[in-house]
């Protein structure tokens, strides 16, 4: 596991300059106090720092992957992709690469892919790597979102093993009606293809989000993902070390903790320092929780990721 975070930390009083907000507010309704800004990193090169230390602590090099695969909605280009770049950059010459896209589910989803492939035979060594650079798509004059997003990177390899460990379930849906609540416009719209209007929106490419939608959103789908991916795995809440949701909301986080029952101890929280950072935000949690010698092996982990698309899912792993 590894993970890359930006240096520069925008406050929320620093937030109470650019718009009409409070850090009171956001603290109250989110859980945020900071979140970290790329100045100066691009996506691939957080991309890059986060897959360098989770192949470091993988004791493998990058001539042992398989497979790329690099979540994001922010990268750099749409083609070379992300992953081509690092399959350069870690002299990967072995493995193929590609981007893929589910928001903010996305390491669930490609932990799903890495999974897929390694039982099909297809791959040993697998790395996944998140990584989003949210502040290109923010409006910062916006403030139902601009006080919630963040940028950084985090990285997990997945290797073949014959023990009975690793990914026990996964479970992904996607709720494709619901994709307005949460929009960000690909390519610049200059001519409208149904009306032939010439419109030039400066805008389309921000987040626009239906906050209390996706709530709304969030308060069935996440239930729904843990239950099932628990049922995959015939486990119950109780049998599961940690918890480590997307970090969308604390409210969100302590929604989870009050509906199983579980101390709040073992849902894994770090919102309240780096934002909501998108498909990012598991494995940062991941690399952060491995740093502070969190994670032992056997124990197991749920994890969970919901949001643009609207897309949601949720997997089981044993360390
Ligand atoms: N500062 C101060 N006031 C703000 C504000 C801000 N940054 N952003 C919105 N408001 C105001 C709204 O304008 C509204 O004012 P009004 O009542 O006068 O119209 C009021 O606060 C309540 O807005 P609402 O959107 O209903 O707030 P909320 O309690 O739903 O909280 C979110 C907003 C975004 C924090 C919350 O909806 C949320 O977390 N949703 C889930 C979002 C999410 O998880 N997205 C990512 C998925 S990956």
């Amino acid at each position: 596991m590894g993970a890359y975070t930006p240096e520069y930390r925008l406050t929320n009083s620093r937030l109470e300059e650019l718009v009409d907000t409070s850090d009171e507010w956001i603290v109250k309704r989110t859980g945020i106090h900071e979140r970290r800004i790329a100045q100066n990193e691009t996506t691939w090169q957080m991309a890059l720092s986060a897959a360098e230390k989770a192949l470091s602590d993988a004791k493998i090099s990058g001539e042992e992957l398989d497979l790329i695969v690099v979540s994001t909605v922010t990268p750099d280009s749409y083609t070379p992709t992300v992953a081509c770049v690092l399959q350069d950059k870690l002299g990967a010459k072995h493995a193929m690469a590609y981007d893929m896209n589910a928001a903010c589910s996305g390491f669930v989803y490609a932990t799903d892919i890495a999974d897929s492939y390694i039982k099909a035979g297809k791959a040993k060594n697998v790395i996944v790597v998140s990584v989003e650079r949210l502040s290109s798509i923010v409006d910062y004059t916006d403030r139902s979102t601009c006080v919630i997003f963040g940028d950084g990177a985090g990285a997990v390899v997945y290797t073949a093993s014959e023990e009975k460990s690793g990914i026990l379930s996964t479970y992904m849906r996607a709720e494709g009606s619901l994709g307005h609540c949460l929009f960000a416009g690909a390519l610049p719209v200059e001519q409208d293809p149904i009306t032939g209007d010439r419109t030039i929106d400066s805008k389309h490419r921000f987040l626009k989000m239906a906050g209390s939608d996706v709530f709304r959103f969030t308060a069935n789908a996440v239930p729904d993902s843990i239950d099932n991916a628990l049922k995959r795995a015939d486990l119950n809440a109780s049998d599961i070390d940690w918890y480590v949701l997307h970090q969308a909301n604390l409210r969100i986080l302590k929604m989870v903790a009050e509906r199983y029952g579980l101390q709040k101890e073992k849902v894994y929280v770090n919102i309240d320092r780096f934002g909501n950072t998108s498909s990012a935000s598991i494995p940062i949690c991941l690399a952060e929780m491995k740093e502070k010698g969190l994670l032992k092996s056997g124990q197991k982990i749920l994890i969970s990721g919901f949001g643009g698309g609207l897309t949601y899912g949720a997997a089981v792993i044993e360390l």
